[in-house]
C-alpha cells in the first residue's frame, strides 16, 4: 500500500525534525504548521485516503490516526519547555486595545441610590414593603373614600377584590406605623403599578420613594426644610423651587413641590407631600394629639428624567444599550 509508505516517511521525517524538540516559540510554530497545519503533511496524508482501495481503508485510517496522535503527544509533552520569551516584533502596537464590556448600575437604581444617600445623611433609615397588598394598606388606612377613582379597576391592577398591586409606596407608611411606635423616620424606595395606557410619559409600572417622619414636634416647617435640602442636593444649590397647595387623602394640609426648568421655562412638579392626616394616625392607633408627622412621595423615573433630560419613560424598560450606556 503506497499510503502506508508515505505514512512511514512522514513519521521518520517528523522524528528527525523534532529531535531535539525546538524551544523557541517561532520554531515550534513552524514545526506545527509543517505537520499539523491545514495544508500540512498529515492533512496531505488524509486527503490521500481517497485513493486507497476500500478494503485497505480501515487499516490505513488507523495508521494515520496513530501518527497524528504521536505528533500531537510530542507537542503536548513539550508544551512547558517552550521558551516564551517575547520579542517586540511579536506585537503590533498600533492595534486598538481590547474592550471588555462590563455591566453597570441602571439609571433608575442610580437615582434611587442618590435619593437614599441624601436622606440617610440627615437621619432617615431605609425600609421596604410589599408590592402586593390589601385594600386596607393601599387605600383604606390612607383615608381614601370608598368611591375614590384610584380604587377603580380602570386605574389599579386588582389581584382579587380585596388585593391590589400597590399603586404607590404610601402603603408602607401604614405597615411601618403598625409595626413600630413613634418616633420613626424612614424613606421607602420601591416599585408601584398602575393600569395606565403606556406612552412616553406613563408606564404600567414605575418607582417611587416614600418618606415618613413622625415625632412629637414635627411641623410643616420641618418638612419644608428637609425637602428644600433634598431638592438642592439632587438638582443643584441654585435650583428654584416652590411649594404649591394640593390635596391628598392621607395628608392635611398637602402640597406639591415644583422646580423651575430654565430649559423649558416652566415649573415642573417633582413630589407630593403634607402633614399626616389625623385619620391616618387613627387607623394605626397612634394618638394624633401627641404625635405629628410629615410624609412625601416622589416618582423616581420623573426625577431621573428631569435630572438627565430624558423624554420617554419607556427607555428605562427596554434594555437598549445605546440608552443605558450613557449613564
Ligand atoms: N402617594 C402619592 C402618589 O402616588 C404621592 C404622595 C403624595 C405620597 C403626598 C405622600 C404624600 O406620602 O404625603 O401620587
Amino acid at each position: 500500500m503506497k499510503l502506508k509508505e508515505s505514512i512511514e516517511s512522514v513519521r521518520n521525517s517528523f522524528r528527525a525534525d523534532s529531535d531535539p524538540f525546538p524551544t523557541d516559540i517561532q520554531s515550534v510554530e513552524t514545526l506545527r504548521i509543517k505537520y499539523l497545519g491545514r495544508k500540512g503533511l498529515v492533512a496531505g496524508l488524509f486527503s490521500g485516503m481517497q485513493n486507497v482501495p476500500a478494503k485497505d481503508r480501515p487499516e490505513a485510517g488507523q495508521l494515520l490516526n496513530e501518527l497524528k496522535h504521536e505528533i500531537n503527544a510530542l507537542f503536548d509533552s513539550n508544551r512547558n519547555n517552550t521558551d516564551h520569551e517575547i520579542s517586540p516584533d511579536d506585537f503590533d502596537y498600533s492595534l486598538p486595545g481590547l474592550k471588555f464590556p462590563i455591566g453597570h448600575i441602571h439609571p433608575l437604581q442610580q437615582t434611587m441610590d442618590d435619593i437614599k444617600t441624601i436622606f440617610m445623611d440627615v437621619g432617615f433609615s431605609v425600609a421596604y414593603g410589599p408590592e402586593v397588598d390589601d385594600d386596607f394598606h393601599n387605600f383604606e388606612a390612607l383615608n381614601f373614600p370608598p368611591d375614590h377613582p384610584a380604587r377603580d379597576m380602570q386605574d389599579t391592577f386588582f389581584i382579587n377584590p380585596k388585593t391590589v398591586l400597590r399603586t404607590h409606596t404610601s402603603n408602607v407608611q401604614i405597615h411601618l406605623m403598625e409595626e413600630q411606635n413613634p418616633p420613626l423616620r424612614y424613606i421607602v424606595p420601591g416599585r408601584v403599578y398602575r393600569n395606565e395606557a403606556i406612552s412616553f410619559k406613563s408606564y404600567c409600572l414605575f418607582h417611587q420613594v416614600e418618606g415618613i417622619y413622625v415625632d412629637k414636634h414635627v411641623t410643616f416647617a420641618d418638612q419644608k426644610g428637609i425637602l428644600e435640602y433634598f431638592v438642592k442636593r439632587m438638582f443643584g444649590a441654585n435650583t428654584k423651587m416652590r411649594f404649591r397647595p394640593s390635596f391628598f387623602p392621607f395628608t392635611e394640609p398637602s402640597a406639591e413641590v415644583d422646580i423651575w426648568s430654565h430649559k423649558r421655562k416652566q415649573w415642573l412638579e417633582i413630589l407630593g407631600c403634607g402633614m399626616v392626616d389625623p385619620n391616618v394616625f387613627k387607623s394605626v392607633n397612634i394618638d394624633s394629639n401627641i404625635w405629628h408627622g410629615f410624609a412625601f412621595g416622589m416618582g423616581v423615573e420623573r426625577i431621573c428624567m428631569l435630572k438627565y433630560d430624558i423624554d420617554d419613560i419607556r427607555l428605562f424598560y427596554q434594555g437598549d444599550m445605546r440608552f443605558l450606556g450613557q449613564f
